[in-house]
């Protein structure tokens, strides 16, 4: 079975150290594979976990990860936007800390729902299987501005205007299905000289593509609010982000709630991954952490 590497796991263990909050629960509201919640119960013998997760396969994962510590954790199907609802379903009204670890496990990479094009799968990239929004939508029916705007919005893509256009040339022939199909295209759209390159064409545009389906940057800001309003005086918040759309969010929500003199911010400096961890698990080279202390 494919495990999901749990990237900074001692910087996180870390930074929990550092609650002064005498309440149970930790939220871990991208729970996963259950790496992260799994070490915080073992170092943590008087907390509890509320993991949360948008994909049912995940918290299955998750259940099988933490079962040694059956009755110190709560597994919900929620996406994180929603932690208040679930807190308050559960009548838990603060936290000693909340984790985020955004993006997709390696084990959902692996689950022919289209995330990545270096295999021909289906274009779908939903983390939720029960919402209707696929990327095999947005790709054939999305209008071309929509396409051009969201490749620039969560892309930062330079050829946004000639990919969306190339893509609903061949999306007039034909429905474009699969990934590698999209992956062609956005290859054919990008000059020769910068098809070969260190990362590949594609890359920015699935990252757009999978934001949109998945809501992700809408969620993140709604769910880093919610997890500080919840906070208890003392609380840890940490976010490990991806990608620098992801970066900037969590670093522009701490920096408000500094203001609001809610929170300290304990990282000046986002943490990143050590040569070891990166050489062990290279995906993990592009992890930035942020923490921050409920005052
Ligand atoms: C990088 S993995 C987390 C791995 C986990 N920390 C571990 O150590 O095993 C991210 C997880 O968050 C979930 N996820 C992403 N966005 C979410 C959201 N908005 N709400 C709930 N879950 C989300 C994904 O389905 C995925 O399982």
């Amino acid at each position: 079975m494919i495990e999901h590497y749990s990237v900074l796991k001692n910087e996180v263990i870390n930074f929990f150290k550092l609650i002064d909050s005498k309440e149970e629960y930790i939220l871990d509201a991208t729970v996963g594979g259950g790496g992260h919640s799994y070490l915080i119960l073992k170092n943590f013998p008087d907390k509890k976990i509320i993991g949360l997760d948008k994909d049912e396969y995940a918290l299955k994962r998750a259940e099988e990860r933490l079962k040694e510590f059956k009755g110190r954790y709560i597994l919900v199907k929620s996406p994180f936007k929603d932690l208040d609802k679930v807190l308050e379903n559960l009548n838990i009204d603060k936290l000693a800390g909340a984790l985020f670890d955004f993006g997709v496990s390696h084990f959902q990479l692996k689950l022919e729902r289209g995330f990545s094009f270096q295999r021909e799968e289906p274009l779908d990239m939903r983390m939720d299987t029960s919402q209707d929004l696929t990327a095999y939508y947005v790709v054939n029916y999305y209008q071309k501005w929509q396409l051009e705007d969201i490749l620039k919005k969560y892309g930062e893509e330079k050829f946004a205007k000639r990919i969306a256009e190339n893509i609903v040339k061949e999306r007039q022939k034909n429905k474009i299905e699969t990934t590698k199909q999209l992956a062609d295209i956005v290859y054919h759209s990008y000059p020769k000289k910068l098809r070969y390159g260190r990362i590949h064409p594609a890359t920015k545009t699935f990252q757009a593509i999978r934001i949109e389906v998945n809501k992700e940057l809408e969620e993140i800001e709604e769910g880093l609010r919610k997890a500080i309003e919840k906070l208890d005086i003392g609380g840890i918040i940490q976010a490990i982000s991806f990608h620098s759309l992801e970066d900037r969010l969590v670093k522009n929500i701490f920096k408000e709630y500094k203001k609001l003199k809610m929170l300290e911010i304990l990282t000046k400096k986002p943490i990143t991954p050590s040569e070891e961890e990166i050489k062990e698990n290279p995906p993990s080279r592009s992890a930035k952490l942020r923490v921050g202390k409920r005052i």
